[in-house]
Formats: structure tokens, sequence, C-alpha cells
């Protein structure tokens, strides 16, 4: 392994996700923490969409949704995901593959909780992915939650943070005349070491 210096520098991925992303925090306009997410449904066909980037701790990449959805579906019948960071004026991306966990204790608890009221009873009104017949019912249902649950309403119990845990991240970061730098860090399983290469662009 050679020549791996500067915004590359270090052997732990994760230091270097959470550098990356510190800087796209100085630099983005906004969601600089929005991820592609992608994931696949019964029949092996990809689904991609948004969602937000919450943490990166204990070797994990986490976000939050609801169990129910579409995405949490796919997710927990695959055991894997994927997902993609795209800074367009840092013009870097960090892509991730992995095996998933539901983060539902007290982190989960925790972050519910630092969301608005109206978000909290936002995530208890919306049964998220399922038709939906008119905006009007969906605002019905936030009056009824907001009756029945008050100010203070506990984390549903069919929302929670889902855990990526890596096999493989990559690094990217635009080069000269399209030479762009990869670095790839990939391992067999959860827990064994890391290999670290320096790829083609
Ligand atoms: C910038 C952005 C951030 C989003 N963040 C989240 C999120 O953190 N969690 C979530 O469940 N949906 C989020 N969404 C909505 C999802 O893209 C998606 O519409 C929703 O989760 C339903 O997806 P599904 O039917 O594939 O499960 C976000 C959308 C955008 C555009």
């Amino acid at each position: 392994m050679s020549e791996r210096g500067g915004i590359f520098a270090g052997d732990d991925p994760f230091e270097i996700a959470r550098a990356w992303l510190a800087e796209a925090k100085a630099s983005e306009p906004n969601d600089p923490n929005a991820i592609a997410l992608s994931t696949v449904d019964a029949d092996g066909l990809p689904n991609a969409r948004m969602v937000l980037l919450k943490d990166i701790e204990d070797g994990a990449f986490v976000f939050y949704t609801n169990y129910g959805s579409a995405k949490a579906r796919e997710i927990e019948a695959a055991g894997k995901a994927a997902f993609v960071l795209h800074w367009k004026s840092l013009r870097r991306q960090i892509r991730v593959r992995g095996l998933t966990e539901r983060e539902e204790g007290e982190k989960a608890d925790a972050y519910f909780k630092s969301r608005s009221l109206k978000s909290r009873l936002g995530a208890w009104a919306s049964r998220q992915s399922e038709p939906l017949d008119s905006r009007t019912a969906l605002m019905a249902e936030v009056a009824t939650v907001t009756a029945r649950l008050g100010p203070n309403p506990p984390r549903p119990p069919f929302w929670g943070g889902i855990r990526i845990v890596p096999t493989e991240i990559e690094f990217w970061a635009d080069g000269a005349f399209r030479l762009h730098d990869r670095f790839r860090w990939r391992r067999d399983g959860t827990g064994a070491e890391w290999e670290i290469q320096r790829l083609n662009p």
C-alpha cells in the first residue's frame, strides 16, 4: 500500500468518514449527511432513496426510519444494505456496503426525543410507504395521535435506527483529468481485518 496520505491518511475508515463529514458540514449548502440508501426487494430489484445519516459510531453507520417502510422490510429480509454519500462542492464520495441490524435501545430513544414534537407525532401518524387516501386523512391521523399521546410521545415501537456494519468502504476524491483517487477498505466479515487497496479510477 503506497502513497496514501492527506485526506486519506490513517487506517481507521470510520475516522476518515467522520473527518470528511465534518468538512462537508462546513462546505455543503444543506444536508451534508444525506445518503442514497440502496436495498433490494424480494425479486432482487434494487431500490434507492435518500435518508439522513445520523451517527458513525461503534463500527456502524446509523440512520432512522419506520420499521414498516419498504426500505426497512427490504433490509430486514436481506440483512444487507449499501449507500453512497456525495458532496458536490468537495467533489468527494464515500461508498459503503454491509450487514444490517436494528438500533432500538436507549440511543434510538434519545434520538427520537431530540426531534421536534411535530416530527415525533408525525412518526406516529405515518404508516410510511403504505398507500394514503389524502393529505386530509394524514392530518386527521396526526390530530388523533396528538390527542392520544400528548406533548411527550414515546418512541413508537415501529420506528428506530438501522445500523449498517460495513464489510466495504470506499473513499473517492476528484482528481485532475478524471484520474480520481480511490481507496477501498474491505474485510471478509464484520469482525475481520481490513484490507486496504488503491483502485483504478
Ligand atoms: C434529503 C432527504 C432526507 C431524508 N431522510 C429520511 C430519513 O432519515 N428517514 C426516512 O425514513 N426517510 C427519509 N427521507 C424520505 C425517504 O427518501 C423516503 O421517501 C421514505 O423513507 C420512504 O422510503 P421507502 O418507501 O423506500 O421505505 C428523506 C428524503 C430526503 C430527500
